[in-house]
């Protein structure tokens, strides 16, 4: 990690204020007084500021249920970054482990570990994500399996060299409603991917004739959204980061 980072990680100090800090000589890694902030170290480097010891904080972990209009940026834009929801010190040093769009709601992972959200969002790493979908176009009980099967084979997006990869389509079918087959249609379904191309979901079901109204992800790995209400985050368990170690 570079210096000025490992700096800020371990004090309540800024990246700006750490470079000062910096110029001014007061940092020492093992011994030696240490003015570049680009210098890379790692947690078994002794560093001191101004002759005090520096341990760098652990990792933090979190989840949150994200609202409508929010943005996954570490920037406020047309709207709020998630971020702003995370009420916890230096929040904007945090980073999202797999974007979801301004419209999509559910669940998002935030961590300061580069290393576990690579193991969340690189596709060699075939992280299952689960999305429930609602459709314009209900999907008749006669299509479903033909449907269910091009999922699972692969779809042709718009601009995309390659077929995506297997994709795992169930219907909702409320079981409060009597089984009027073959006419017995759904507008809500439950799709898992393992990758996480731009606008996949929405661009998936574009390419089969249909559009997607409303999209909210309940589970990344093993990892569920589960009772968080809209707007809540909270520290992920120990259990939960080890998922993705
Ligand atoms: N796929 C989409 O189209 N949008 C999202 O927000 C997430 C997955």
């Amino acid at each position: 990690m570079r210096l000025d980072k490992f700096i800020c990680k371990s004090t309540e100090l800024t990246r700006n204020e750490a470079k000062k800090l910096l110029k001014s000589g007061e940092v020492r890694v093992n011994g030696e007084v240490a003015k570049n902030a680009a210098m890379q170290v790692h947690e078994n480097n002794s560093i001191t500021i101004d002759g005090q010891e520096l341990t760098a904080r652990t990792s933090r972990y979190f989840m949150l249920h994200k609202v409508v209009d929010s943005i996954c940026s570490n920037v406020d834009e047309v709207y709020p970054s998630v971020l702003n929801f995370i009420d916890v010190d230096k929040a904007f040093d945090l980073h999202i482990a797999g974007r979801l769009d301004a419209d999509t709601t559910g669940l998002v992972l935030i961590t300061d570990d580069g290393r576990w959200s690579h193991n969340v969002i690189s596709p060699k790493k075939e992280c299952k994500k689960t999305y429930r979908v609602w459709l314009r176009n209900a999907i008749p009980a006669d299509k479903a399996t033909e449907l269910i099967e091009h999922f699972k084979q692969g779809i042709q997006l718009q601009g995309e060299s390659s077929l995506t990869r297997p994709a795992i389509l169930e219907l909702v079918i409320d079981s409060d409603i009597p089984n009027e087959e073959p006419n017995n249609a759904t507008n809500e379904v439950l799709l898992t991917i393992t990758e996480g191309k731009y606008h996949q979901v929405k661009r998936m079901f574009a390419a089969v004739g249909n559009r997607v109204v409303g999209l909210h992800r309940e589970q990344i790995g093993a990892i569920k959204l589960g009772e968080l209400a809209p707007g809540e985050w909270r520290s992920l368990t120990e259990e939960e980061v080890s998922l993705f170690i």
